[in-house]
């Protein structure tokens, strides 16, 4: 009892030999990763995957990645605008350094893999514009980064969950153009960063939550073209900086409180 002081060397080493052991994750799991998306992509019109995501170089030079100055993992993938047709791997979780994801505007296709829930660091997610199917997963709160989320013009189906409420750094929102029903979560109230929310062309039902207009931060708020019923609560009026309000092709009743708004849309 009284001589354990050979223990603490003894637990840092064996620390050390297991951070730089051949379990540890570098820049091969991040090619490896990589490589299960290429394998995945089922269509490259352009053929730059093909030609570009060679082994004979780093994955640091293919296009679309980017590396940590010191070249040892990847922290950007942005494969937008190249009309890939495919599905995510669940190995694209394993680039544990990666702060932005960027694949909008392809024709990715199937749900999102849980695995991606690893990716913690990440700040800016942009699926946008893609054939994504299912819930939107309540998974997402583990990325405690996250300023910009971007989702829209898929075919994500069920609520919003309200564990999206947990995004203490959320700027920006985008669902836009999907399938979601149900009520916008209560929880949005706590997004006291966001700027920016669109949740226009969906199903939303029910009453406008008053705990949105807690976002004082919120300068461009879309709701059109839902299912939203009852008034706009009149808490409204506590958004004082906001620019573009908008509401049409709702079950809205009431007048929005038009004076409060005018006010602020001078
Ligand atoms: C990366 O880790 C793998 C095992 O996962 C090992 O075989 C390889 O030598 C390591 N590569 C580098 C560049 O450290
Ligand atoms: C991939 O593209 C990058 C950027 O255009 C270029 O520097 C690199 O040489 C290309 N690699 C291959 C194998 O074509
Ligand atoms: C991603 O790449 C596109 C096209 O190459 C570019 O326009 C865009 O600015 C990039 N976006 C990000 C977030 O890197
Ligand atoms: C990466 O992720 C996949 C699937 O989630 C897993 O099977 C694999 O072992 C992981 N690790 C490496 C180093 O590729
Ligand atoms: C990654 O995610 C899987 C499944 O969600 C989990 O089992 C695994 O422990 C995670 N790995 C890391 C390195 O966080
Ligand atoms: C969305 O999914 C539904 C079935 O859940 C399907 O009928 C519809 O065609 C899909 N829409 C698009 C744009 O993929
Ligand atoms: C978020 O908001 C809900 C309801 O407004 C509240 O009960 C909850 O404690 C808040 N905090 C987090 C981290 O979700
Ligand atoms: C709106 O502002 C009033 C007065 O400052 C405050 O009492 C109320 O709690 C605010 N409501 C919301 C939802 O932020
Ligand atoms: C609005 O309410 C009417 C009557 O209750 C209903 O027929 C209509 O479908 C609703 N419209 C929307 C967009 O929910």
């Amino acid at each position: 009892m009284e001589n354990t002081g050979f223990l603490l060397p003894l637990v840092v080493l064996l620390n050390f030999v297991a951070a730089f052991s051949a379990e540890s994750p570098n820049i091969t799991t991040d090619q490896l990763a990589l490589l299960a998306l290429k394998a995945h992509v089922t269509h490259d019109p352009q053929n730059i995957l093909a030609t570009n995501w060679s082994t004979t170089t780093s994955v640091c030079n293919w296009i679309g990645v980017t590396c940590r100055s010191d070249h040892q993992r990847v922290v950007t993938l942005n494969l937008s605008d190249m009309g890939l047709v495919g599905t995510i791997p669940p190995h694209l979780g394993n680039l544990s350094f990666l702060t932005q994801l960027n694949i909008r505007n392809n024709n990715f296709q199937g749900s999102l893999p849980m695995e991606l829930a690893n990716l913690s660091s990440l700040q800016y997610i942009n699926f946008g514009n893609n054939n994504f199917v299912g819930e939107i997963p309540s998974w997402f709160d583990s990325f405690t980064q996250l300023q910009r989320l971007s989702l829209h013009s898929n075919n994500f189906s069920g609520i919003i969950p309200s564990s999206l409420g947990s995004l203490s750094k959320l700027k920006e929102l985008f669902l836009y153009d999907n399938d979601l029903k149900g009520q916008i979560p209560v929880t949005i109230g706590n997004l006291s960063k966001l700027k920016l929310l669109d949740l226009g062309q969906n199903q939303l039902s029910g009453k406008i939550p008053t705990s949105l207009f807690k976002c004082q931060e919120l300068e461009d708020l879309i709701l059109s073209n839902n299912a939203l019923e009852e008034s706009v609560p009149q808490e409204i009026g506590n958004l004082t900086k906001v620019n573009n309000l908008f509401f049409s092709s709702n079950n809205l009743t009431g007048m929005l409180t038009m004076g409060i708004l005018l006010d602020r849309l001078k």
